[in-house]
């Protein structure tokens, strides 16, 4: 059977890597076999591609970014989403397509028509089966993210521009509500590993 592909998305400082660890630990304990990637980045190629994306001395045309994004992307989709799908194990993802239309459209202002023909174009009918939003104000992100000692090219934006990308993943899990799921991540951790518990639970089933 087919396995289930979950993207987890959110600003930066959002706490994304604190809630993937945990669920992918709950997942694995039931006995789930998880494959955990990222973007961009997940293959060789793409890792390279994602060094010159967060390099904050690689100055880019911002139609630049969002194709380099979807190049990693096709590549992710081919040689690692796909296969792992379709042998049965569930793809675990730290950021996918509707970061580009959160970050490269709404954050930098990338026409949302263009980045529909580019998802149908790399992805076909390829969507995740779940994708999880954790939303939180920016300044509460950045304060918890601390003092980043060297911030990437992106986490170097301002917080108008994270308020524009939060606005873009509400405006996305708004045209998605069967599949993009907001989590109130302004929240303390236990409360919302509680409601993680319980989306995954259902997942599960
Ligand atoms: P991201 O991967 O989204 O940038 P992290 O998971 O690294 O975010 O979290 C950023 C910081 O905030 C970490 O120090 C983490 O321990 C802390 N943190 C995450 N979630 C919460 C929360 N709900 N309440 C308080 N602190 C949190
Ligand atoms: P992330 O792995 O969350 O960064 P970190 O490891 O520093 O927490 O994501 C890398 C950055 O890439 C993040 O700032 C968002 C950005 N990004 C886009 O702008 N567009 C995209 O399509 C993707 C996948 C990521």
């Amino acid at each position: 059977m087919r396995g289930k592909f979950i993207t987890v998305e959110g600003i930066d400082g959002a706490g994304k890597s604190t809630h993937l660890a945990w669920l992918t630990a709950f997942l694995q304990a039931r006995g789930i076999k998880l494959c955990a990637t990222r973007e961009p980045g997940g293959t060789p190629l793409g890792e390279k591609l994602r060094g010159l994306l967060l390099d904050k001395d690689q100055p880019m045309h911002l139609e630049t970014e969002t194709l380099l994004m979807f190049a990693a992307r096709r590549e992710h989709i081919d040689k690692v989403i796909e296969p792992a799908l379709a042998r049965g194990e569930w793809v675990l993802c730290d950021r996918f397509t509707d970061a580009t239309f959160a970050y490269q459209g709404a954050g930098r202002g990338v026409d949302a028509g263009k980045l529909a023909t580019l998802e149908q174009w790399v992805q076909g009918a390829l969507q995740p089966d779940l994708t999880i939003v954790f939303d939180l104000p920016p300044a509460v992100g950045r304060a918890r993210a601390g003092s980043i000692k060297v911030p990437d090219r992106f986490e170097r934006e301002s917080e108008a521009f994270f308020e524009r990308v939060r606005e873009g993943y509400l405006q996305r899990a708004r045209s998605a509500p069967q599949r993009v799921r907001v989590v109130d991540a302004s929240r303390g951790i236990d409360a919302i590993q509680a409601e993680l518990q319980t989306i995954a639970e259902s997942l599960c089933r």
